[in-house]
């Protein structure tokens, strides 16, 4: 079995928490597996976890629009989550859950090796860049880490519910693009 195989295998197997219990799908994570960018949310929500692909629900469609916005294609990209599996009613995930989880987002990382880790709201910033990230005053900032930038936008279901923060996204979702041409 390859390293992708394996991993997705695990993954889809884990019991390391009770959220497999109320799960439908593990959603690992989609796109390309030589991708230069990668996007990290926080957990799927409904529409992910019955389809079991991450960002296809309403927060996934403003995702896309976005993409297509900066000439970033879905299919170049890799999208995947902090948490592979929903948290019931869509709450915060749990300290213990990111813990047991991250495991196959590290091993994700490494396997693609990406230059730019994008971190879709808070929760994903927290966990990967700093845990006292605040996202209003820091999205769009970079960060080096090892071989790659990381940087964070806000979350797209905050846009759904603030459209006023959209020209915020633009802009740092057109500098994402741009750098990752210019690396
Ligand atoms: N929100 C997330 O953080 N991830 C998804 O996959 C969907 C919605």
């Amino acid at each position: 079995m390859s390293g992708w195989e394996e991993l997705e295998s695990r993954c889809g197997s884990c019991r390391a928490c009770p959220l497999c219990e109320t799960r439908t799908n593990v959603v690992f994570g989609t796109g390309s597996k030589e991708a230069a960018v990668m996007f990290v949310g926080e957990a799927p929500g409904e529409s992910e976890d019955l389809s079991g692909k991450p960002f296809v629900g309403r927060a996934g469609q403003l995702l896309d629009k976005y993409l297509f916005a900066v000439d970033l294609r879905r299919e170049d990209v890799y999208i995947a989550n902090v948490l592979k599996c929903r948290p019931p009613n869509n709450r915060d995930p749990l300290p213990e859950e990111e813990e047991r989880c991250i495991g196959f987002l590290r091993e994700q990382v490494r396997l693609i090796q990406p230059r730019i880790i994008v971190c879709l709201g808070r929760i994903a910033a927290m966990r990967l860049i700093d845990p006292g990230f605040k996202i209003s005053a820091q999205h769009g900032q970079w960060f080096r880490k090892g071989n790659f930038w990381l940087t964070a936008v806000f979350h797209p279901a905050a846009l759904l519910r603030d459209p006023r923060r959209r020209g915020d996204q633009l802009t740092d979702m057109k500098a994402i693009a741009a750098k990752a041409k210019e690396i």
